[in-house]
């Protein structure tokens, strides 16, 4: 079975913003930003605070509770609270439909 989940249309995510995905019992963020779309975890790696309501900043996410800030393409923190980075998923985009690669 395909792991490829399709999220939404490319035009539902306005660029340099993000949109909630939730599958099974976990939940992402899905973003657009200058260097195309990709996806995180969508709870801060801090405390148990979705990043849905954060910041995107070029290619940074800053979480809404702490400030806390990740590089949304590489999951690194950059910007204590949060010391563990956030799990990175791969995206394809195939007629204009966004697709996240989900294990
Ligand atoms: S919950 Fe995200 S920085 Fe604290």
């Amino acid at each position: 079975m395909s792991n490829w989940h399709l999220v939404c249309e490319t035009s539902e995510i306005d660029f340099e913003d993000l949109k909630r995905f939730d599958y099974e019992d976990k939940t992402y963020c899905i973003y657009h930003i200058k260097d195309g779309f990709f996806a995180t975890d969508g709870m801060c790696t801090h405390e148990d605070v979705h990043l849905e309501d954060g910041l995107v900043i070029d290619s940074e996410i800053e979480c809404p509770m702490h400030q806390g800030i990740f590089d949304i393409k590489t999951g690194k923190v950059i910007q204590d609270p949060p010391c563990d980075d956030l799990k990175t998923y791969n995206i394809k985009v195939e007629n204009n439909k966004i697709y996240i690669q989900i294990d």
